[in-house]
């Protein structure tokens, strides 16, 4: 039965970093709030993110980083809430943090840190906190949203999505989203694994016999480039450079990497004119780690030294080091997905406040949506911005 403590202005389904951030905020500006987890820990990414030190936000965190079917729609939220408003209550609450690479900023202690001050403000606005109880059946009539929850029949004028996407099943992720979304007549851009290693087919074995191996290389597919490191395991590629470009890469598409960032293609010919006794792969072990120069050189089939090789062979082992060519065979999918790209469509929702257009009081915020950031910080400051977008408008 639903009687009056089972009615709320807003219901947040989802208590991940998107959700506690929009519960919070909506509750301290008056709203009486529900924030429902069907997990029994609140916030598990985060508790594990950035190596359980919580990469919490980038302080280069523009639109041109984020993946979505409509490049200017983030822009809104993330320009009216940004890193350094995040950064100032990480600093708020005496937060140690630093900056790791690239504007990545980590807690110096712990990603707990952060769930705690989420749960703090969540306190603070007197958030309803329900956790461990599955949700089903959302319906919606004229007064708002009624769910089933834990046996509760739940009343409320406004309902926020923020079950993120379904990287990561053993941490409680779903498509939640999606079927909320569909259900309500909105569009769903097909979800792929992102920030994943990439696997290799068969035939590339001798980079498999390199697991473990680590180099700076620039990945890229089409005119998108990241310069970070790679690393061979021992079922393909991953490492910084790779997460990034396998947010790009479809199946069937082909990557390059440029295993020599920053020299010139004529630097084995330079380096024969100053050296024309060093061994071609002495050459390499001095541009690449050890194993790599190994196997790179014995498929390149050269050997010998530098001075009795031709300059347009070497020329063309330069060529072929700054970009290799590699056609994935797959991905480790959504089980080692660090996100998920698509997600509920951004054409059926408001920019400035993530309300679905057709349907209001319907809310999605958070992975869920088609927008997702690059690797390193830039996918939780898209959770908190969208989150404080939808806060002030519940
Ligand atoms: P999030 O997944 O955080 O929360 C969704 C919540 O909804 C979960 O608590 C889940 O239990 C709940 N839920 C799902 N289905 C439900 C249902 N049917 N009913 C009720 N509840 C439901 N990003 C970054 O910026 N910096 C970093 O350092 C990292 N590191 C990192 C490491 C690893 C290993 C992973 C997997 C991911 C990251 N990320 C990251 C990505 C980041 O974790 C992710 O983008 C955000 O957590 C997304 O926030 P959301 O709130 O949208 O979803």
């Amino acid at each position: 039965m639903t009687g009056g403590n089972d009615r709320y202005d807003a219901v947040v389904l989802g208590a991940g970093a998107a959700g506690l951030m929009c519960a919070a905020r909506a509750a301290q500006r008056g709203a009486r709030v529900l924030l429902a987890d069907h997990n029994e820990t609140p916030g598990r990414k985060i508790l594990i993110s950035g190596g359980g030190r919580c990469n919490f936000t980038n302080i280069h965190t523009s639109p041109d980083r984020f993946l979505s079917g409509n490049r200017h729609f983030a822009k809104s939220a993330l320009s009216r809430y940004t890193a350094r408003d995040f950064l100032a209550l990480v600093e708020a609450y005496g937060i140690a943090w630093h900056e790791k690479t690239l504007g990545q900023l980590f807690c110096d202690g712990s990603a707990r840190q952060i769930v705690g001050l989420l749960l703090e403000e969540c306190r603070k606005g007197g958030v309803e906190l329900t956790l461990g109880q599955p949700t089903s059946g959302v319906t919606r009539d004229e007064g708002g949203f009624t769910l089933e929850l834990g046996g509760r029949s739940i009343r409320a004028a406004q309902l926020v999505v923020a079950t993120g996407g379904p990287s990561i099943p053993k941490l409680g992720a779903s498509s939640f989203a999606y079927e909320a979304a569909r259900q309500f007549g909105l569009k769903v851009v097909e979800p792929r694994p992102a920030l994943v290693p990439l696997t290799l087919p068969g035939e590339e074995l001798l980079f498999r016999e390199l697991s473990g191996v680590s180099s700076d290389v620039v990945a890229s597919h089409g005119k998108t480039r990241f310069h970070e490191a790679a690393l061979f395991t021992h079922r393909g590629l991953s490492g910084p450079a790779i997460l990034q470009i396998s947010s790009y890469w479809y199946p069937g598409d082909e990557i390059g990497i440029d295993f020599l960032p920053g020299q010139a293609p004529e630097l084995l010919v330079e380096r024969k004119r100053a050296q024309p006794s060093l061994h071609f792969q002495s050459a390499l072990r001095g541009l690449l780690p050890d194993r790599l120069a190994g196997a790179l050189c014995s498929r390149l089939g050269l050997s010998g030294d530098l001075g009795n090789l031709p300059d347009k062979a070497l020329r063309g082992a330069a060529a072929r080091l700054k970009d290799w060519r590699f056609r994935p065979s797959g991905s480790e999918g959504f089980a080692k997905a660090e996100v998920t790209v698509g997600g509920v469509g951004t054409a059926g929702l408001s920019s400035k406040t993530m309300e679905a257009k057709n349907v209001p009081g319907l809310y999605f915020i958070g992975e869920g949506v088609d927008v997702t950031g690059w690797l390193g910080g830039y996918n939780f400051q898209w959770a908190w911005a969208s989150g404080v977008a939808a806060a002030e408008a519940v």
